[in-house]
């Protein structure tokens, strides 16, 4: 059955927005920070990289919820999304809401807020949407939701700061946009090949075998392909994935993906690919022009060499750079064109513009740029 459900958006609200259509019908912004999204199947948070928290509407009252849910013990907090919410008001919901149960004989505790919502790490660290008896309640304006879902930072934080192989200078992707840039691909089937040409220390490679995909992965490096061999041996490791076929069949080579012939056939491509030197300021401009002639030249290059080797219809997603300028505004590449020639449409999505997709931490000079293509 198709049910409707709300996402709390991440950081970055037009990259969650992006992430859900590109997985889930009918999605609609309501604030500027929550989206409802319909879907067949119970969404798994744990596959979705930009959306910090799921709920599921509460057709009753919270009070009928939550007694309906206790088995006589109940851990709850309240999350207000509504406009004008705060702390005090949403601790006094709560509190007359715990004193109710309490007189209905349900033992009841209260997660205290220290703003209108609660955080997603203090969710995540009560385990909402997994241990028994832990309830978190979203409310915005009249409706009232049960969240089912909360981003599991802890995972994030290993799968980025434990695997074995990094390199700072080869940049850090991290894990949540790498399953950004591969949910962008579409709700592909399990065991497609999802090819990362420019794969690194292989972030990419890592959250496709975790979305059960057969990683291949090619780069000009040696020592890169050395280090996503590693880094992919310890996560199956890590997640009990050695004896399935995403793991077995994995494939990872020495290639510039300039001119490389790419073995496997390629259902999907998703890569961050070169992006110039690492700097600490925003470039002057020749510098700067320098910088974009070479980062063009490459991803044009690959994407020609590309679109000999992938059928009609291909996802490709490439977060390429943009950098920050003085006036804090990013610069792009502006090769929409180029790659329009090459033989790749644009994908446009129905709450986002071009213009929304750059990925970016306060003060980072080089951002990424998210295209989202098909092959034509
Ligand atoms: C920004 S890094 C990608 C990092 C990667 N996402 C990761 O998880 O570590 C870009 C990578 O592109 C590789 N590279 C640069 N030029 C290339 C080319 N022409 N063909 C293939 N790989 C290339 C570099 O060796 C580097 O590993």
């Amino acid at each position: 059955m198709v049910m409707k459900y709300l996402a709390i958006l991440g950081r970055q609200p037009k990259i969650s927005l992006a992430e859900l259509e590109s997985l889930f019908d009918t999605v609609e912004p309501i604030s500027e920070n929550l989206a409802t999204f319909e879907s067949g199947n119970s969404p798994n948070i744990n596959r979705l990289g930009s959306v910090l928290k799921i709920g599921e509407k509460i057709e009753s009252s919270p009070l009928e919820f939550l007694s309906g849910v206790a088995k006589g013990k109940v851990t709850f907090g309240i999350s207000d999304y509504s406009r004008g919410a705060n702390a005090y008001k949403t601790n006094g919901e709560a509190l007359k809401l715990k004193k109710i149960l309490v007189r209905h004989g349900i033992k009841a505790r209260v997660l205290q807020n220290k703003t209108a919502a609660l955080s997603t790490a203090t969710s995540h660290h009560n385990q909402i949407g997994e241990k028994d008896g832990h309830f978190e309640l979203i409310k915005y304006g009249k409706t009232w939701w049960n969240v089912i879902g909360v981003q599991n930072i802890t995972s994030y934080a290993k799968r980025d700061q434990a695997r074995p192989a990094r390199d700072a200078k080869v940049g850090m992707l991290p894990p949540k946009l790498a399953q950004i840039l591969i949910n962008l691909c579409g709700d592909l089937p399990k065991n497609s090949v999802l090819l990362d040409p420019f794969c690194g220390t292989g972030v990419v490679l890592q959250e496709a075998m975790l979305l059960g995909y057969i990683p291949y992965g090619t780069d000009l490096s040696e020592r890169m392909i050395e280090y996503s061999k590693k880094n992919l041996d310890w996560l199956a490791t890590e997640k009990n994935l050695t004896n399935q076929s995403t793991y077995a069949k994995m494939e990872l080579c020495v290639g510039d993906a300039m001119d490389f012939d790419w073995s496997k056939d390629i259902d999907a491509v998703a890569c961050e690919t070169y992006l110039g030197s690492p700097m600490s300021k925003p470039p002057v401009e020749i510098k700067l022009k320098e910088e974009k002639q070479g980062c063009s030249a490459i991803i044009l290059g690959f994407l020609k060499n590309l679109a000999k080797q992938v059928k009609t219809d291909t996802p490709v997603v490439i977060a390429v750079p943009a950098w920050l300028r003085p006036d804090k505004s990013y610069s792009r590449l502006n090769m929409l064109d180029e790659i329009d020639k090459l033989g790749y449409n644009l994908i446009r999505f129905k709450n986002v513009s071009q213009r929304d997709l750059i990925y970016h931490r306060d003060g980072q000079v080089v951002a990424r740029e998210i295209i989202v293509l098909r092959k034509k």
